[in-house]
């Protein structure tokens, strides 16, 4: 237990990181390329943000007219209510606004937004922003800010990943759009998997992988972190983008080798001059790469998680994941031997010849193809 509350702290102070500008920006052009008015007539909600910094703020407030924006609210968390002691105090926007009270301004959290040219000067700017204290701290799991969510159409954030799977379960409940990011992990979660076996949740049209993101000052150095001015950034690996808002990548089919070609010419050599292995406790084949899976495969696959950063729902169907438990009771995998240092033990993940693999997803062509 001792332990548990430990490794949360440690997790919790990871939680203030920021995404930088260019991230953001190629991830909603990718949702913009495919459909310009996706954001049109839409309210826009940025929980969890801080929008006197934010470049999620920032990139909707400069974008707020090119995509034709009703609304945009961006809310942040007091920082008295964070996990790592924030060390910064009120910014010049907000000491210097006429509402600034020093006793909220540590415990409350604050709603920024913006619905058109309140100065009347001919453009939206950050000068139309209007902003307020919250009456509480800002938490997305209060009623205030779950009032906010129902009002908005699309939730856009870089939530608390220690929150993770509780932060998407409050999308998920209220049916909105959404663009998350998180940890590719999520993927295996018993509440994530089923919404992407069903084509609800599906990664987002950018990224994957490690991303820079910029510290907060009270967050402890580490080795690692590269300094640029003033500011300190830290790599994160396996983030990606979460959505349920279509983009372009995922209609692009993945270009395949039939069995006879990839065992001809792979560029694996798991593959090549070897073919398909079959699980010891499960009626499919092994695909260990997701550019060696076979195009005219009529069965099912399992292939590795990062598949899901090529998957088109038009050319594959998911049936399911492969993980010992209650993934693997699901699709049917029996319990088999396996060998782990010389000791015998059953299990119903992915195995082959005694050796377990890691997690797969499985999957089927929709119209196999020689
Ligand atoms: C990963 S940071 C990202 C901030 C911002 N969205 C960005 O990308 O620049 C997540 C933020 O969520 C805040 N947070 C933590 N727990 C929260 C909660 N329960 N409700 C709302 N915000 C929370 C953290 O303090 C942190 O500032």
């Amino acid at each position: 237990m001792a332990n548990e509350n430990l490794s949360q702290a440690k997790r919790a102070k990871n939680d203030e990181f920021y995404t930088q500008y260019p991230d953001i920006e190629k991830e909603m052009n990718a949702y913009l390329d495919f459909n310009a008015d996706v954001f049109r007539g839409k309210t826009i909600l940025l929980p969890c943000d801080d929008p006197e910094w934010s470049n999620f703020t920032k990139y909707f407030v400069l974008n707020f007219e090119r995509v034709g924006l009703k609304k945009l609210i961006s809310t942040s968390y007091a920082f008295d209510s964070r996990a790592i002691n924030m060390l910064s105090g009120p910014t010049e926007f907000e000491s210097r606004s006429p509402k600034f009270d020093p006793s909220k301004t540590r415990s409350r959290g604050k709603i920024f937004t913006l619905t058109g040219d309140q100065t009347r000067d001919g453009r939206v700017d950050f000068d139309d922003i209007e902003w307020e204290y919250l009456d509480g701290d800002g938490d997305f799991r209060s009623d205030e800010v779950k009032r906010l969510r129902d009002e908005a159409d699309v939730i856009i954030t870089n939530p608390p990943f220690s929150l993770f799977r509780e932060f998407l379960a409050w999308i998920v409940e209220a049916e909105k759009q959404f663009v998350v990011l998180g940890n590719m992990n999520a993927i295996t979660y018993k509440e994530v998997f089923p919404l992407i076996k069903d084509n609800r949740l599906w990664l987002g049209g950018t990224g994957g992988g490690s991303m820079w993101f910029r510290v907060a000052s009270g967050v402890p150095e580490k080795e690692g972190q590269r300094i640029e001015g003033e500011e300190r950034y830290q790599s994160f690996g396996n983030i990606n983008w979460f959505t349920n808002l279509d983009h372009g990548r995922r209609h692009e089919p993945l270009a395949l080798m039939t069995t006879a070609n990839n065992i001809k010419f792979s560029k694996h050599k798991e593959v090549r001059g070897v073919g398909y292995q079959t699980y010891d406790n499960y009626d499919a084949i092994e695909v260990p790469f997701t550019d060696a899976i076979p195009s005219d495969h009529v069965g099912v696959m399992g292939v590795p998680i990062s598949f899901l950063s090529k998957y088109n729902p038009e050319q594959f169907e998911i049936v399911g994941s492969f993980n010992a438990g209650a993934a693997g009771d699901e699709i049917g995998a029996t319990k088999t031997e396996i060998k782990i240092n010389g000791n015998m033990s059953m299990w119903n993940g992915p195995v082959i010849n005694h050796k377990p693999l890691y997690k797969r997803i499985v999957i089927k062509h929709r119209s196999p193809t020689t």
